[in-house]
């Protein structure tokens, strides 16, 4: 039996008798602990089937069974098939047993994929399987730019089906920019009055001459970002909010002017940024400022609580430090503060609001940059530039996410042909995402266990919608999620005939989902953009 599992297990052993007919007549018997697979499971293989899935008792025999055993890991599970055409899911947690319940999905096919039973609702089956499995990482994460393109709130939880689908369980929501700020505050009305939307948008790389004169926004509103919250809860995936300052701020400057260094700039004639870049208007370094942003994380740690949300990301990358150099009072601050420079004081921002994260139970995560003049205290990195950053900060006992531009940077175009929609920056195949190593070999192994895990990021100035998005993402997501999940050998010992193999079974899950990957042969005429300006690049950051 070939089963074609994605990201692959620890183990699975395929050889006996009994295997697993799941139809009308299969129960489910969930124990204490395991409702949100409970209620998942009825979700999507009821719908995908269209079978009750009535609750069972125990011992039944035709029964999906979920289990807690606390001798496992917490993400650990076991999936055995039982006389009796049954299956039992034990995890370590309610997330070992959900994850199981992802695996279970994938063993019944690409059908188990869709919404509603296409063709008449058929019995579904499995052989003989006992699977034993566990992630390499706690951190499997996925970083979503909204502020450069809006994603309905609609395509957010798709999204986070998507990140469950592969075993992923953190989400990191890129909720602020020059180009954007996605989310209501109530305290600062005109953040998503002003804020949320721009009246135009540069197409395709900013050295591009296309504009879209469509007018361009959206955000969540409160409710939105507890639905999406509770909707993360419920498929055990982790939420780290980003509010991007010291720099990426000119959506905030616009709105509220007195945010910037109105003695170096009219911060009122600024709007909404329109095209891509590294945007000179950062923010004043002010008490103003500081307290303007308390409240706003205040609002922001309501929306996003401690339990689903430990880690909260401030941002904290390509500040340019231009007009501090040239504000009166930037320039009087550092001195009343007895800083060495504007790196400085980027540093003393970002450590004003790990204290204030810190004192209300939170921990913050930034770019690298944060390093920058002195990493704050019990902050946490997320190493974008290269591994470098990643290194210095594991060394010095701060724990990091690996999420290097040159390997998982997902806007970056995945093939070198010129058919690729608005290529930018390296050429990263699923291949390449495939040999792409979290840990690297120059870590010592006590820096390496502070290596949380790894992140993909989706960074979308040039994915103006779902579709784009999904191109862009996939097929390379399903590499990456075996990356952070499974036990892989080192990068050059990998398989990728092997796990392409298994990719022919995966790309039918995909289609099932709906899922507008790069198919392996390239792109189709409708997802091609010929015309439209890209940034491709060898061997060089592609700062688009
Ligand atoms: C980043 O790509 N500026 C974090």
């Amino acid at each position: 039996m070939n089963i074609d599992l994605i990201p692959a297990p620890v183990r699975a052993g395929d050889q006996g008798r009994c295997g697993f007919l799941l139809d009308a007549s299969t129960t489910l018997a969930a124990a204490p602990g395991t409702g949100t697979t409970e209620r998942w499971l009825r979700e999507t293989l009821g719908a995908a089937f269209g079978v009750p899935l009535a609750p069972g008792g125990e011992g039944a025999e035709h029964s999906v069974r979920l289990l807690i055993d606390p001798a496992l890991e917490p993400e650990e599970y076991r999936l055995t098939t039982l006389p009796g055409n049954s299956v039992v899911i034990t995890g370590g947690s309610p997330a070992g047993v959900f994850w199981g319940a992802q695996t279970l999905r994938q063993l019944l096919g690409p059908q188990a994929f869709r919404r509603a039973p296409a063709g008449g609702a058929a019995p579904a089956a499995l052989g003989f399987t006992d699977i034993e499995d566990r992630p390499r990482f706690g951190w499997r994460g996925m970083m979503l730019d909204v502020s450069r393109h809006f994603l309905p709130k609609a395509d957010v939880l798709r999204y986070l089906d998507l990140l469950a689908a592969h075993k992923l369980n953190v989400f990191h929501f890129h909720l602020t920019d020059d180009q954007g700020w996605r989310v209501e505050i109530k305290r600062y009305p005109r953040l998503t009055e002003v804020g949320a939307w721009r009246s135009r948008t540069k197409y395709g790389h900013r050295a591009s001459e296309l504009w879209d004169e469509t007018p361009h926004g959206g955000y969540y509103t409160q409710d939105d970002i507890r639905e999406i919250v509770a909707y993360a809860a419920e498929q055990h995936i982790r939420v780290v909010p980003e509010i991007d300052i010291p720099g990426h701020s000119q959506a905030a400057i616009s709105a509220y002017p007195e945010l910037g260094n109105t003695d170096v700039v009219d911060t009122a004639a600024l709007t909404v940024w329109d095209t891509w870049g590294v945007n000179p208007n950062v923010l004043a370094p002010t008490d103003h400022t500081l307290r303007f942003f308390e409240g706003v994380f205040e609002e922001i740690l309501e929306l996003f609580p401690a339990a689903t949300s430990p880690f909260v990301h401030i941002g904290g990358d390509e500040c340019p430090k231009d007009q501090w150099k040239q504000s009166p009072a930037a320039q009087a601050r550092i001195k009343e503060l007895g800083l060495a420079g504007e790196d400085e004081l980027q540093s003393w921002f970002i450590r004003h609001f790990d204290n204030w994260l810190t004192a209300r139970g939170r921990r913050l995560i930034g770019w690298d940059e944060i390093l920058e003049g002195g990493l704050a205290d019990g902050a946490a990195v997320s190493s974008w530039r290269g591994y470098a950053g990643g290194i210095a900060a594991a060394e010095a006992g701060h724990d990091v996410v690996m999420c290097p531009e040159q390997q998982v940077y997902l806007d970056h175009r995945q093939h070198g042909g010129p058919d690729e929609p608005m290529p930018i920056g390296y050429v990263r195949t699923l291949e390449d995402v495939y040999r792409f190593e979290p840990v690297p070999p120059a870590l010592g192994e006590e820096a390496a266990r502070h290596v949380l895990g790894a992140q993909a990021n989706v960074w979308t100035e040039v994915m103006q919608n779902r579709s784009r998005v999904d191109y862009q993402v996939f097929p390379r997501l399903a590499a990456f999620a075996e990356v952070a999940w499974s036990a892989l050998p080192a990068p050059a010992d990998r398989d990728f005939a092997e796990f392409e193999g298994r990719m022919a079974t995966h790309y039918g899950r995909l289609d099932a989902l709906g899922v507008d990957y790069r198919p392996p042969g390239g792109p189709l005429p409708w997802q091609r953009r010929p015309g439209v300006l890209g940034r491709p690049i060898e061997g060089a950051p592609p700062n688009v």
